[in-house]
């Protein structure tokens, strides 16, 4: 099978998730780092892809260009999927370009800087014919596929609650008055588009809570801080959630929990069992019953289903995590593209979902924490 060429936007020197993207890329040799446009910076954008052995002549100073120019390249040299991991406000205007030159998109969360752009994203996506996959890795661990199974085989009788906290603490201080440039552009709405922590985080826990409970969000209640003096985006929220299929839920993101890392945790109440999963733990899930001992259900060891196993790649007691999740998503999404093989890679629905999140909890809180409609799409 040859190689799916990919070209990045964004992820050069000094960046966080484009090198990460990289990495997840490489893991099942599927993919080829063809070209990129890897800083908002020519200079760096050219330094950044000599170092990464791109050749200087795919080494472009923008992402016009790059689409421009790729588009020129014979069929089978050309890039076919253009990577987005540039802050939200850009990634509809790339993926557009993307789009209007014949490319696949891969962009990075939250889609885009609000709801508006993400439905003209989703119009220009269904008139490409193209694909378009959101990288929310949560979704991709092995334990989480096996908790999503185990709720879609019935084994919790219908959820009942659903508690998902996504809490940080990397923000509890200004770090964005002293140079910190991821914390920089996050805490701006210029950058960062309407939601702060929600929109950075508090989209990875929705995605994740709507995924393994298969129901969706239809109402929600929410409550968002400006903790931290002169912030202009919530840097902490709770939301109160209620759910289409019966489930009421609670979801806390924030990045002011002062000592906690990416502390992630998704706990689903069935009316016969529970189920408990901590990104800190990632290769371990807790079933819970109220007539039987808890079991400890562990990647690779018996016990999982097909799902889990698909998800994994060392034997068990190998830890495995946040990459090798990022890695599984690359891997499906090059599937579906060189044999149509269905995904579980977030899309566009997720995009439009997580971004209607953060826009109407966004306005439940103005509003006094009044309860609000999530917008249905079509
Ligand atoms: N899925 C996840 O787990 C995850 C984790 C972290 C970040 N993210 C998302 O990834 C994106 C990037 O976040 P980050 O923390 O890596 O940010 P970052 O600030 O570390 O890196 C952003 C990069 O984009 C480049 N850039 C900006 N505008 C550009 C343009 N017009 N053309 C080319 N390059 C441009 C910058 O020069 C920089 O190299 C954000 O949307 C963020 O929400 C997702």
């Amino acid at each position: 099978m040859e190689r799916v060429r990919y070209g990045m936007v964004g992820g050069g020197e000094g960046a966080f998730i484009g090198a990460v993207h990289r990495m997840a890329a490489r893991l099942d040799d599927a993919w080829e780092l063809v070209c990129g446009a890897f800083s908002s910076n020519a200079a760096r954008s050219q330094r950044s892809g000599e170092a990464l052995g791109v050749p200087g002549a795919r080494v472009y100073d923008d992402y016009r260009t790059m689409m421009a120019r790729e588009a020129l390249l014979p069929a089978n040299r050309r890039m076919q999927v253009a990577v987005i991991v540039t802050p939200n406000r850009s990634h509809l205007p790339i993926a557009l370009a993307a789009f209007g030159h014949g490319f696949h998109v891969l962009s990075d969360k939250p889609a885009t800087a609000t709801l508006d752009e993400c439905r003209e994203l989703a119009v220009a996506l269904r008139h490409s014919g193209l694909r378009y996959g959101l990288t929310h890795p949560y979704s991709a661990y092995p334990m989480i596929r096996e908790a999503r199974a185990r709720v879609m085989h019935g084994e919790l009788g219908s959820v009942r609650k659903v508690l998902v906290e996504y809490t940080q603490g990397w923000l509890a201080e200004p770090i964005e008055h002293e140079g910190q440039k991821q914390a920089a552009w996050r805490v701006d709405p210029d950058y960062a588009g309407a939601g702060g922590a929600m929109g950075d985080i508090g989209v990875h826990a929705f995605q994740l809570a709507e995924f393994v409970a298969g129901q969706q969000v239809k109402q929600l209640a929410a409550d968002l801080y400006r903790t931290v003096p002169g912030r202009r985006l919530d840097d902490d929220g709770t939301v109160l959630l209620r759910f289409d299929g019966g489930a009421s839920g609670v979801l806390i993101a924030s990045q002011i929990f002062v000592g906690d890392e990416n502390n992630l945790r998704l706990r689903v109440v069935g009316e016969k069992a529970a189920l408990d999963w901590n990104q800190l733990e990632p290769n371990s899930l807790w079933l819970k019953y109220g007539d039987r001992p808890a079991q400890l259900l562990r990647t690779g060891h018996p016990g999982t289903g097909g799902e889990a196993k698909a998800a994994r790649r060392v034997p068990s007691g190998h830890p495995e995590g946040y990459i090798e999740a990022f890695g599984n998503l690359y891997r499906e999404f090059a599937l579906s593209l060189q044999q149509g093989t269905p995904t579980s890679v977030p899309g566009i629905g997720a995009a439009l979902r997580g971004m209607a999140f953060v826009e109407t909890a966004v306005a439940s809180s103005a509003a006094g924490q009044a309860w609000r409609a999530m917008p249905g799409f079509d």
